[in-house]
C-alpha cells in the first residue's frame, strides 16, 4: 500500500476524534496532529482534556480557563490554538450564552443545585467537549478541529453523553419535578449516591423546593442550547467527522481498540487510522550464546546481558503481532506507528518531531 500522510487521510474532515483506551497517548497524539496539521498550513484547533502538566504548559494551557482559545503557534504561517477542557466551566457557558435573562443565568449559576451538580452529573464533561465542539464549528474559525477524549471504557459512552444528559432533562420525573416539587429518588438520573451527597452539600428541606425552581430554569436553557445547536449527532455521523484510534501494542489495549473499532463503526463514525502508540524497536535475533560469552569475559555479566537482549525480543515479536492483528481487522485502514521515546514528548519542538513521526 503506497503510505498515506495525514494531509491525505484527514483533508476532507472538520473534525476528528482522538479516541481509545486509557493512557495511551490520545493526549499527546491529539497534540502532535495538531502541529502536524497546522504546519500543513490548515487553521487548527486541539480541544484537550486532562494533559499532562507538562504538555498542558508546552502548548501554553497552564493558565488559562476551561473553553478559552489560546494561541500556540503563529509562525512560518502556522495556525495552531489549542484549549482546555473542564465540564463545570462549560456549562456556566452553556448558561451564560442561553438563558433567557442575564439575571435567569446568573439565578442559575448561583443556585446550591448547580454549584453541586454540574461538575459531576454522568457526562457533564462529555457534554461540555460535544457543545464547545459546536460552537467553534459555528465560529467557522478553523478548518479542522482535533478533539482528545478522555478515558473510557466504552467509546459509545462518550458519544452518548450529551443524549444521557438531553434524557436528564427530558425525563418525566424531571418534568414533574420542575412543575410540582414532588421528588422521587431516581430523578435526574443522578444515581442515589450523587443525589445524597448532594443533599447533604445544601442540607436536606429547602432543596426540593429549591432543586424544581432550578430544573425549570436549566431545562429552558439547555432546549434553548439544543435548539441553536443543531444535531450534534448529524455532525459526527457526517463526512466531516473522522476518528484517530490510538492504541498501544499490549495485547490488552489492541483488544480493547478493536472493541472500540466495532462500536464506533455501528455508530456510524468514520474511522481514518489507527495509531500504534509506544511500540518497541525491532532487535534481530540474538547472536549464538558462545559468541557472547567470549566477548564478555565476566559469565554474571553476559547472563544479564543475554536476560536483557531476549527480554527485548519478546517485546518487539509482541508489538509485531499486535500490528500484525490491528492491521488485519482493519483491512482498508491506514496504521500508523510511533515508538516509545525515553523522554515523554512533551514540548512543542519534540511534539512537532513526534508528529512527523507519525503522520509525515
Ligand atoms: N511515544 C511515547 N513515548 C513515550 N511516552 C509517551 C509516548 N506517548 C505518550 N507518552 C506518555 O504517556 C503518558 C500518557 O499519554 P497521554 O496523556 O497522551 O495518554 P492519554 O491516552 O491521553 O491518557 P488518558 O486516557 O489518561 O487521557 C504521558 O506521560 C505521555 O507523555
Ligand atoms: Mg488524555
Amino acid at each position: 500500500m503506497k503510505p498515506q500522510s495525514a494531509s491525505t487521510v484527514f483533508s476532507d474532515r472538520r473534525l476528528v476524534l482522538c479516541v481509545g483506551p486509557g493512557g495511551v497517548g490520545k493526549t499527546t497524539c491529539s497534540a502532535a496532529l495538531g502541529l502536524h496539521a497546522a504546519s500543513e498550513g490548515r487553521k487548527v484547533v486541539v480541544v484537550t482534556i486532562d494533559p499532562s502538566r507538562r504538555l498542558a504548559q508546552a502548548l501554553g494551557l497552564e493558565t488559562s480557563t476551561s473553553g478559552e482559545v489560546v494561541a500556540v503557534v503563529r509562525d512560518e504561517g502556522m495556525h495552531l490554538d489549542a484549549l482546555i477542557l473542564d465540564g463545570g466551566q462549560v456549562f456556566d457557558d452553556i448558561v451564560r450564552d442561553n438563558a433567557s435573562s442575564r439575571a435567569t443565568a446568573e439565578k442559575i449559576l448561583q443556585s446550591r443545585i448547580y454549584r453541586a451538580t454540574a461538575q459531576r452529573l454522568s457526562g457533564a464533561l462529555e457534554f461540555a467537549a460535544m457543545a464547545r465542539v459546536q460552537m467553534l464549528v459555528d465560529a467557522g474559525e478553523h478548518d479542522l478541529i482535533i478533539l482528545d477524549t478522555p478515558p473510557t471504557a466504552n467509546a459509545i459512552d462518550f458519544l452518548d453523553a450529551p443524549k444521557r444528559v438531553r434524557e436528564l432533562i427530558d425525563n418525566p420525573g424531571a418534568r414533574l419535578l420542575a412543575g410540582t416539587g414532588r421528588i422521587s429518588a431516581k430523578i435526574l438520573g443522578l444515581g442515589s449516591s450523587l443525589l445524597s451527597r448532594t443533599l447533604e452539600t445544601i442540607g436536606g428541606g429547602q432543596f426540593i423546593g429549591d432543586l424544581g425552581a432550578f430544573l425549570r430554569e436549566f431545562a429552558d436553557v439547555l432546549e434553548e442550547f439544543h435548539r441553536r445547536g443543531g444535531d450534534f449527532e448529524q455532525l459526527l455521523r457526517s463526512r466531516a467527522t473522522g476518528v484517530l484510534l490510538v492504541t498501544t501494542a499490549s495485547p490488552f489495549s489492541v483488544r480493547e481498540a478493536e472493541g472500540f473499532l466495532t462500536q464506533l463503526s455501528d455508530y456510524g463514525l468514520r474511522i481514518d487510522a489507527v495509531v500504534l502508540n509506544r511500540i518497541d524497536p525491532l532487535v534481530p535475533e540474538a547472536p549464538p550464546r558462545e559468541r557472547l560469552d567470549e566477548a564478555l569475559a565476566d559469565p554474571s555479566q553476559a547472563d544479564r546481558v543475554w536476560t536483557a537482549y531476549a527480554g527485548a525480543r519478546a517485546l518487539a515479536q509482541r508489538t509485531q503481532r499486535s500490528i500484525e492483528a490491528i492491521t488485519s481487522s482493519t483491512h482498508d485502514l491506514r496504521v500508523w506507528t510511533a515508538s516509545r521515546h525515553v523522554e515523554p514528548p512533551d514540548t512543542l519542538p519534540e511534539l512537532r518531531e513526534f508528529g512527523a513521526e507519525i503522520f509525515g
